[in-house]
């Protein structure tokens, strides 16, 4: 007689009926860039505060092996989540699958950022460093706010830095003025904390408070994996004379965690203090906003 599972394995009777009640969702925070640097300390840091975390990260083996090594130091919940923030169509894919698989989303850490001393476009005809750090950032913000107003009270830090200047609406894909790696990347710092401000005047009345911050010279890869010669100078600068990473994180991880912030949004922060920031201008503020829908298609 041919055994078949079912023949193998028949169904057992509970002795009484299940009625379990649904699991309540674990506190959740995703954090982009959390594969390497300030992000993966960022993450572990909120894995230790009992956080479920999710990794959004664009390579698999690199997600999955800082998954396994945040687990296992904090043994809390970490999950992966696929996604490319330098593609749009990325980044909607991986919303999507994100408000499918988990149903609260309480932090939201924007932080995976790039800058490279050559000019670059992405598959979808952007330059790389305004897709990933601004549009990255915006798209992603954008696509997961009703989820973060559905947990609220929520959370957003957006990984800024104090190299933040040199931002022009009319060319902030250098097309017209010549490229340097550090002009691309210091406006799409200076648009971070902008658009801190105008998502935060939409949010914060609905629950979710958003915040950028500046981690400070931190010792990690990001200047070295720029190119050139200006990397690697820069590279060993930050090997030399950066702060660890968990220090770098160490702001990011209270905004989104600390009791005493609760419905503050809008601010600019430094090793827990408050700093002024010289880019306050809602008009300017309101016209990135405007021009990051139009260059996300969400307007
Ligand atoms: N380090 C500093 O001194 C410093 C100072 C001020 C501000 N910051 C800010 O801190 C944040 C983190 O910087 P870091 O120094 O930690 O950099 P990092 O070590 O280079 O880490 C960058 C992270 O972003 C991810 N990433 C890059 N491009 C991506 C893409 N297209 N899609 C998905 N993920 C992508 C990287 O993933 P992969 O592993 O796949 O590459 C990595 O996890 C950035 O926002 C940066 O502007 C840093």
């Amino acid at each position: 007689m041919k055994i078949t599972p079912h023949h193998a394995a028949p169904r057992a009777t509970p002795l009484h009926p299940l009625r379990l009640a649904p699991r309540p969702e674990p506190h959740t925070s995703l954090v982009t860039g959390a594969t390497a640097g300030i992000g993966r300390a960022i993450a572990r840091g909120l894995a230790a505060h009992g956080s479920r975390v999710v990794l959004a990260s664009r390579d698999r083996a690199r997600g999955l092996e800082a998954a396994d090594d945040i687990a296992r130091a904090t043994g809390a919940e970490v999950e992966l989540l696929e996604v490319d923030l330098a593609e749009q169509r990325s980044i909607r894919r991986a919303a999507a699958e994100a408000l499918e698989r988990f149903g609260r989303i309480d932090v939201l850490v924007n932080d995976a950022a790039v800058w490279s001393v050559r000019r670059a476009e992405t598959a979808e005809g952007i330059e790389r460093t305004w897709a990933v750090n601004v549009l990255g950032y915006f798209l992603l913000t954008h696509l997961l706010t009703e989820r973060l107003v559905a947990s609220a009270p929520a959370r957003v830090v957006n990984v800024a830095s104090g190299l933040a200047h040199s931002l022009d609406l009319d060319d902030v894909e250098l097309r017209r003025r010549s490229y340097r790696g550090v002009t691309a990347y210091a406006q799409s710092k200076q648009a971070n904390r902008m658009l801190t401000r105008a998502f935060a005047r939409r949010l914060t009345a609905r629950g979710v408070a958003v915040s950028a911050m500046h981690p400070g010279f931190t010792r990690t890869e990001a200047f070295a994996k720029g190119g050139g010669v200006q990397g690697a100078l820069a590279g060993l600068g930050a090997r030399l004379f950066g702060k660890p990473p968990e220090r770098g994180a160490d702001t990011a991880i209270w905004l989104a965690t600390a009791p005493e912030l609760a419905g503050i949004g809008g601010g600019y922060f430094e090793d827990r203090c408050e700093r002024a920031c010289e880019h306050t201008d809602e008009a300017a503020e309101e016209a990135l906003y405007a021009l990051c829908e139009r260059m996300t298609g969400v307007a």
